[in-house]
């Protein structure tokens, strides 16, 4: 507050770019991709449909999927510099940081892919770098556990395929529940793109300084990493977690979130444009309702979640703030009722939001948009002279 003018600052109500690939409307609570309403994507679609919708602004027809699916399941491998990569992290290290790393260290590998062009420059740089993302993410899962690597296996789908390399163990056949792939898919599609959220204006940003795709991506992976934004869905569960060990009392948790005297925040809750239901999170509520049906879970962190939810969309403060469960507050249950570590959450967000990210990154480039450089307001000290390090 300068004394004249409250400043509301940061990228906030920007109009950073001109963009034909995602539409939102906060108030309606509706997200189009490429027109195309979610709701009719993720009831109709695959993931590997929405990528190819994505990235080339059009559904495709029979000969185009089958021609997409074949250039990525050629690429669906990589090279033994990068296995000797993951070697050196410890079993610690989160993997979104690993992920962020091996990502900018295909651009080592593949050097061409950081002179882009054309269009089959991106093309070609684009299907390699979805392929060998989904190799990587379920990597820095072996890592986490010391377990051997999986090979990519081209006889799956795409989604079929990660799920693989993620859980099957050596000398074993893995037994896929047809429900939790489609749960899978169907959660992909729901953070395939978001128009300009964080993560995305940071791809864009790297990107027309002209960085590499690669380079591009692994900063957008460091920006999903917080948890106001991807790392969310897992600080939603360690928040949950918290409230068990704490009795389960959520009216406290919901009492302090809505205190000026505590930073606290309901993870899970609010977002920066929806001022209504995020889309998403009625459809993704559906699939859990699925998922855990399917697996037969009923536990005390679903139980405080859905109380949590109950108390919040009642109470006045989050009325009045038009603050509502996001796409993170169920995506983290689904994924804890599958096994999968909560590190590992915004991995799998990652590898949902890689075709919007690639998909900006391009719209940016081939638009030969200009390099961005936003100004500030400055509030330093006014000019003044040097003075000795004696007479100070
Ligand atoms: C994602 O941008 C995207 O599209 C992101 C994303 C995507 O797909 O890329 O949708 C994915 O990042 C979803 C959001 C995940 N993050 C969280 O769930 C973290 C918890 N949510 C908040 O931190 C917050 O809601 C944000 C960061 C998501 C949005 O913050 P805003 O729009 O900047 O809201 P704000 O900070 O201006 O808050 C407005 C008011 C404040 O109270 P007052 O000062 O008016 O009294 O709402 C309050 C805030 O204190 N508030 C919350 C709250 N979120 C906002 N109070 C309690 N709990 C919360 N979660």
């Amino acid at each position: 507050d300068t004394g004249l003018i409250t400043l509301d600052i940061g990228y906030k109500n920007t109009g950073s770019t001109i963009s034909n690939i995602t539409y939102l409307d906060g108030d309606k609570g509706e997200l189009f991709y490429r027109g195309y309403p979610i709701e009719q994507l993720a009831e109709k679609s695959n993931f590997t449909e929405v990528m190819y919708l994505l990235l080339n602004g059009e559904l495709p027809n029979k000969e185009q999927f089958n021609h997409f699916e074949r250039e990525i399941k050629k690429q669906n491998w990589v090279s033994e510099e990068m296995r000797r990569l993951l070697e050196v992290f410890p079993r610690s290290a989160h993997p979104m940081g690993v992920l962020s790393s091996l990502t900018s260290a295909l651009t080592a590998f593949n050097p061409k892919a950081v002179n882009i062009e054309s269009h089959d420059d991106v093309e070609k740089a684009s299907e390699l770098l979805i392929a060998r993302f989904a190799i990587l993410c379920a990597w820095t899962y072996r890592n986490m556990n010391g377990y051997p690597l999986i090979k990519g296996n081209n006889k799956l789908n795409y989604v079929e395929n990660f799920y693989n390399m993620m859980f099957r163990m050596p000398n074993e056949e893995l037994e896929v529940d047809p429900v939790l792939i489609n749960a899978l898919d169907k959660i992909l599609i729901l953070h395939a793109d978001h128009e300009q959220n964080c993560s995305a204006s940071t791809v864009r940003m790297v990107g027309s300084a002209r960085a590499g795709l690669f380079a591009s991506i692994s900063a957008g992976v460091s920006a999903l990493w917080g948890p106001l934004h991807g790392g969310a869905n897992q600080a939603v569960i360690e928040m949950l977690e918290q409230i068990v060990a704490d009795g389960g009392n959520v009216q406290k948790y919901v009492d302090m979130a809505k205190s000026k005297d505590s930073s606290f925040r309901l993870m899970g809750f609010g977002h920066r444009v929806y001022r209504n239901f995020d889309p998403r999170g009625k459809i993704i509520k559906k699939v859990m309702d699925e998922v855990l049906d399917d697996l037969d879970v009923h536990d005390e962190i679903l139980e405080t979640a859905l109380k949590l939810e109950e108390i919040a969309l009642k109470d006045e403060y989050f009325i009045e703030r038009k603050l509502y469960p996001n796409v993170d507050f169920y995506s983290g249950i689904i994924y804890r009722a599958m096994g999968i570590p909560t590190e590992m959450f915004t991995v799998l967000f990652a590898l949902g939001r890689l075709p919007g990210w690639i998909a900006q990154w391009t719209e940016h480039r081939l638009h030969e948009d200009p390099i961005g450089r936003p100004r500030q307001v400055y509030q330093g000290a006014v000019k003044r002279d040097f003075v000795e390090m004696e007479n100070r």
